[in-house]
């Protein structure tokens, strides 16, 4: 199995380029079952979760191109996939396929929208709390679908097709509200959608949708609402900077200090993460060509920060920011309100030294001055590069092992951090 190596004490200088977004990617791709024409997707990012929903998608017979680069693209540019969905073959999602990643469960959405019926295995992902379906499930049936539990499947059916309705979630959620959209696209009639997530995915999908000809208005406020159509078309969509990939190696700049610029990052898809990074005391730069992060000489201040849903500070820069903190001058608290169980980091950052307590849902981080390098592990995709940022700044050597979780969500990480001076490698095998 693969690990990382690294040697911290580098700081980082230079450029690195900000990939299309793995969150945002999923469920384009998803999406694409929707219609019988080809949907074009730009700027996917080469990751280990794309390739897997690649197969599962080729499994209900859709036909994937990766197209090659062309004159005029970036070095950096993602990949440009065309998605036709001509032919749906099987409306069956197995278990040993979707276990493997739990947005892979939202084929449910348009299987059921376009062809009526499917049979979809529930969920695996990453160990981060129980992420149950049933607000997914609750959105289905009020849309008029028939689901049933099985043998570890749900089984829906909406024989007569989708009826809009409202749909209003008891909590704030993004594959809820992914669920909703997709299938609401396809359905007769009307839906609104109230206290719908707001996250810059969403208004990804949903202006993808529109370019299919879906009739979408409110994407990105908590009221979203749809006029369902007969048919969607095909459509061309660039998908859009991953602001966790922004935020991680902001984060990891504010660590080790340097100076970046973060090439191609919006930065009002993580303005709430980048107003913690000042107050830490990062200079950040919005710019023509993305964002600028820059840390010199003083040291990191203490921040006290909760999760929340869009526009609040992101659960996937939880762990980043704890490991941040980990070196800052005082006392941070941490809370953390999406997941019941995101601090699986913490006993790892312990291994650098990191002084960590955890009381429910926050954890108090005791700054100290150096974290020293050390053999680590995580067991989710934010967690481990939450350990490579540690790494990168502790004195000394950190092995970061079993890193399959980082090639899930994070391209060429050791490339493009190597491009900045960091002096870090992958060892295979
Ligand atoms: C998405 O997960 C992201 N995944 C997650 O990123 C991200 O952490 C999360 O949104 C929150 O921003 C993708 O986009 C592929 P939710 P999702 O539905 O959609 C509860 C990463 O590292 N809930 O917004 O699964 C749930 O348990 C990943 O890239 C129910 O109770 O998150 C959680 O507590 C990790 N019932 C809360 O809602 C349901 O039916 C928010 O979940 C659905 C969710």
């Amino acid at each position: 199995m693969d690990r990382i190596r690294i040697v911290g004490g580098n700081k980082l200088n230079g450029t690195i380029p900000i990939s299309g977004a793995k969150n945002a990617a999923l469920p384009l791709m998803i999406a694409a079952l929707l219609t019988d024409e080809t949907l074009i997707l730009d700027n996917v990012p080469r990751l280990a979760d794309v390739a897997q929903l690649q197969r599962i998608l080729g499994n209900h017979g859709v036909d994937i191109m990766a197209a090659g680069k062309r004159p005029g693209d970036r070095e950096y540019q993602g990949q440009t996939l065309h998605i036709s969905a001509a032919n749906i073959i099987d409306t069956t999602a197995p278990y040993e396929l979707v276990s493997k990643m739990r947005a892979s469960f939202w084929v449910i959405a348009p299987l059921l929208a376009r062809m009526h019926e499917c049979k979809v295995s529930l969920p695996g992902g990453c160990a981060i709390g129980t992420r149950p379906v049933d607000l997914l499930i609750m959105a289905l049936e009020k849309l008029g679908a028939e689901l049933q539990i099985d043998g570890g499947y749900v089984i829906a059916k909406a024989p007569n097709g989708l009826t809009g309705a409202d749909i209003d979630f008891p909590k704030v959620t993004v594959s809820g509200t992914h669920v909703a959209l997709m299938a609401a696209a396809l359905a007769k009639g009307k839906t609104i959608i109230t206290n719908a997530a707001c996250e810059p995915e969403i208004v990804d999908v949903a202006d993808c949708l529109k370019k299919m000809g879906a009739k979408i208005s409110g994407a990105g406020t908590p009221r979203i609402v749809i006029d369902g159509v007969s048919k969607l078309h095909g459509a061309r969509h660039t998908v859009l900077p991953d602001r966790i990939e922004t935020g991680t190696y902001a984060m990891a700049v504010a660590m080790t200090g340097g100076d970046v610029q973060l090439a191609g990052a919006r930065p009002e898809l993580l303005q709430s993460a980048l107003d913690v990074l000042v107050e830490a005391g990062a200079t950040v730069t919005p710019n023509n060509e993305g964002i600028r992060i820059q840390r010199n000489g003083a040291g990191i201040r203490p921040v006290t920060v909760a999760t929340a849903p869009f526009p609040g500070f992101p659960t996937d820069l939880q762990a980043q920011l704890m490991a941040l903190m980990a070196s800052a001058k005082g006392a941070s608290r941490i809370t953390e309100t999406i997941f019941e169980n995101r601090f699986m980091h913490v006993q790892e950052l312990a291994r650098f030294g990191a002084k960590i307590s955890l009381g429910g849902e926050t954890a108090v981080v005791d700054g100290i001055p150096h974290l020293k390098g050390a053999p680590v592990m995580a067991t989710d995709l934010r967690a481990s590069v939450s350990l490579v940022i540690a790494g990168l700044a502790a004195e000394g050597e950190t092995m970061v092992n079993r890193i399959y979780h980082l090639d899930r969500g994070f391209e060429r990480l050791e490339e493009k951090l190597s491009a900045c001076g960091a002096n870090i490698e992958r060892i295979s095998g």
